[in-house]
């Protein structure tokens, strides 16, 4: 078994994509002093580009979560291995998510973070994956969207490989190899 690396989104296209990202939520946050939450790890590269391109200093807070399944298909069953430490109650909070698949991971950590009665809160995420969603989250606001495939590549990765390469690239793997 083989691994193939196809390139999908260039790192100046995703410089430029969180640019226009940061814009917007300057415009929206402008006066909100708002808390933007990493989901870890696969955020943490997506997020420190986004809070440097904002036109405003914020404050972050990550949380961690596990989903169990196999491979690269997720159960649906979501734990929070670490919560948020910063407390949210009446603050403007944006979680900030490196790609939403099934929509399991942030329908759950949106059910647990609505019960710490922030004033809003928002999504942001990198990358929609359509295909396999199977709950609808609202996402108010996305980088890309794909249909499908496993993607690797700043901050994503599979297996903890390819989290730190500056682009982006759809795995794929080939029997026999080439
Ligand atoms: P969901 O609960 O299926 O939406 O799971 C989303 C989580 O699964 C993301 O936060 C990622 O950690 C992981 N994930 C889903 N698709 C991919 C992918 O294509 N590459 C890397 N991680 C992924
Ligand atoms: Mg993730």
């Amino acid at each position: 078994m083989s691994i193939l690396k196809k390139l999908i989104i260039r790192r100046e296209a995703i410089a430029s994509r969180v640019k226009e990202l940061a814009a917007e939520i300057s415009r929206d946050y402008a006066g909100k002093d708002p808390l933007l939450v990493g989901i870890l790890k696969g955020s943490f590269i997506f997020l420190a580009d986004l809070v440097r391109s904002l036109d405003f200093p914020v404050q972050v807070d990550f949380v961690r979560l596990r989903s169990y399944g196999s491979g690269t298909q997720t159960t649906g069953e979501v734990h929070i291995t670490k919560d948020v430490e910063a407390p949210i109650k009446d603050r403007h909070v944006l979680v900030v998510e490196d790609i939403v698949d099934a929509g399991f991971t942030l329908d759950f950590l949106l059910g647990h973070l609505a019960s710490y009665q922030p004033a809003s809160l928002k999504i942001c995420c990198l990358i929609d994956k359509r295909e396999r969603r199977q709950v609808e989250v609202p996402l108010d606001y996305v980088g890309f969207t794909i249909e499908k495939g496993f993607l690797v590549g700043y901050g994503l990765d599979s297996g903890e490989k390819f989290r730190t390469l500056p682009d982006i690239y759809e795995i794929v793997e080939s029997e026999g190899g080439s």
